[in-house]
């Protein structure tokens, strides 16, 4: 389909891309209601960074809450949304043979002032995630609640402001970003596409 062609040319180009056209207006609208849901019932942890036994909180570089959609139990506007992922996931593989096989996704809420600090998407530790992919959920958003979304394409950056229904998705090896503070609470969904880690394949870690 061409919007999800256009977007993956834009991504093979710069390393980045941005539309507002991939998801149902009522998808938005559901999910934007069901995180709102989700926060006031207290479902989030603080997010943190490192995996496995180098997992910290560490507010002084992200103070953002998650909630792990669990692909078991998805609702029906998460089903929505693994849907047109699941479409995107076949375009990027049948246009960059990126190979990627699966995605994690989390809600992520940045209350006021909250912010992630410069970084990559690829931990030094795990080598899985290939694409990241944020979709915004607020509606009435405006560029002077801040929040944006900043996306650094070498010492230039393009700024990306969380209104709902935008996404943007990004190489998660490559392109540093980060999350500027917002004046309001930021509701958000964020997702990696990935390929198996080769430390997955347990036969071959013995060899390397
Ligand atoms: C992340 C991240 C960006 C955003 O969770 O790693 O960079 O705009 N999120 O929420
Ligand atoms: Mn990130």
């Amino acid at each position: 389909m061409e919007i999800y062609s256009t977007l993956v040319d834009h991504l093979a180009e710069h390393g980045w891309a941005v539309t507002s056209e991939l998801f149902a207006p009522e998808t938005i609208t559901d999910l934007a209601a069901e995180v709102r849901t989700l926060w006031g019932a207290a479902a989030f942890k603080a997010a943190g960074v490192g995996r496995g036994a180098d997992f910290q909180t560490r507010a002084d570089i992200r103070s953002d809450h998650i909630l792990w959609l669990d692909d078991k139990k998805l609702t029906a506007p998460q089903a929505a949304y693994c849907q047109t992922l699941e479409t995107l996931r076949h375009e990027l593989n049948a246009q960059l043979f990126v190979g990627v096989q699966e995605l994690e996704a989390h809600y992520a809420v940045y209350p006021p002032g909250a912010f992630y600090q410069k970084h990559v998407d690829r931990f030094s530790t795990a080598d899985e995630r290939i694409i990241s992919c944020s979709l915004y959920l607020n509606p009435d958003w405006s560029e002077a609640d801040g929040g944006a979304l900043r996306l650094y394409e070498g010492e230039n950056f393009i700024e990306v402001s969380p209104q709902a229904g935008t996404f943007a998705i990004f190489r998660s090896d490559a392109i540093y970003h980060e999350v500027l503070p917002a004046t309001r609470e930021r509701f958000s969904l964020t997702g990696w596409f990935k390929r198996r880690s080769l430390q997955h394949y347990s036969g071959l870690s013995s060899q390397v």
